[in-house]
């Protein structure tokens, strides 16, 4: 190992666990041990920093987990990493250990507050890592392509049972704040309607767009819903009363969390994981990596945080022309 002066590496996966995040630690991990960097994990999210719960990776630390969901670091949500005290207490843990560069592997609310972290002193890459697929400045987080393909094959299995009964079925799939994974699964699946927070349909507006699609022949109807949307339930309800046919609610909850990550996302955190450690070795200073037309670059942190990535319009349209 090299001595002091050589970056000292952390790495850290706070916030909602995401398939391909041990993926991309072990890319970290090796892309950072070929460059003689020491590497620190540290557990348990922003909580196991603030409590100093650090400890040493090697190159076995991450052997046999590129095929793992979730994360071998552990996660928590934590509210005291947005407080001043909370900031303070992180930046002298990381100060305590020697971590002089810090890898953020999370979404939208993890990587603001790693850009808070970088004016303490430290400097923070972050990677985007969430199955919400709604950190602005990438076209694609880490998890998304797998949540969605968990998501299609639930769909597929449930349309069987929608065709069988001619039932309609509302499917509701995640995504609190964006309708990412449902518009993506939504065309994927052939749903004859998308609900999504940006822009939230009402029962009666499905309700009339359902008549015309019986005189269109359509022998199952499948709504897929963000959670983000609303009561899901009371939609289901409305939809039942204003058309008589039964109507059933299947949420796909943590399933689309979990599970081993697809051949994409795995290839995509490893390209996110090893960028990262480039930019360390460049000197580059606080940074976000991201992918943009197929490349995977990087841009300054500002430029994404707190910013609302916003739903193609085009693949909206796209969407709602296909499902008639
Ligand atoms: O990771 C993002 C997300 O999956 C959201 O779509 C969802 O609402 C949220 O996490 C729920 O996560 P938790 O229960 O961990 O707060």
């Amino acid at each position: 190992m090299k001595d002091s002066g050589t970056p000292v590496i952390g790495v850290v996966t706070p916030g909602g666990d995401a398939p391909g995040m041990n993926a991309c630690l072990r890319a970290v991990v090796r892309e950072a041990l070929s460059q003689e960097y020491r590497v620190f994990g540290i557990q348990r999210g922003y909580q196991g920093l603030i409590e100093g719960d650090i400890r040493p990776l090697d190159r076995t630390s991450v052997s046999g987990i590129i095929n793992r969901g979730g994360t071998i670091l552990k996660s928590t949500r934590c509210a005291r990493i947005r407080t001043a005290a909370g900031m303070r207490e992180a930046a002298h843990q990381l100060h305590r250990v020697g971590i002089t560069h810090l890898i953020v592997i999370g979404g939208d609310g993890s990587l603001a507050a790693g850009w808070k972290l970088s004016r303490c002193g430290v400097t923070v890459v972050g990677i985007p890592a969430s199955i919400d697929n709604d950190v602005y400045g990438t076209d694609e987080t880490i998890g998304f392509d797998t949540a969605c393909d968990t998501a299609v094959e639930a769909i597929d299995k449930i349309r069987d049972t929608a065709t069988s009964f001619d039932r309609i079925f509302v499917v509701e799939v995640m995504g609190r704040e964006h309708g990412f994974i449902a518009l993506n699964v939504g065309i994927a699946s052939g749903a004859e309607f998308i609900v999504l927070p940006e822009r939230p349909i009402t029962a009666a507006q499905v309700c009339a767009g359902l008549r015309d699609m019986r005189t269109l022949g359509k022998t199952s109807i499948i709504i897929v819903y963000a959670e983000g949307a609303g009561d899901v339930r009371a939609f289901a309800k409305a939809i039942e009363k204003g058309t008589g046919v039964p109507t059933r609610v299947s949420s796909l909850g943590y399933i689309q969390r979990g599970g081993a990550p697809s051949a994409r996302s795995r290839v995509l955190a490893s390209q996110f994981g090893a960028h990262a450690v480039r930019l360390v070795r460049r000197g580059a200073g606080s940074r976000l990596v991201v992918l943009r037309g197929g490349v995977v670059t990087d841009i300054p942190f500002p430029s994404s945080v707190n910013r609302d990535r916003l739903l193609d319009r085009r693949i909206q349209k796209l969407a709602a022309e296909l499902a008639r």
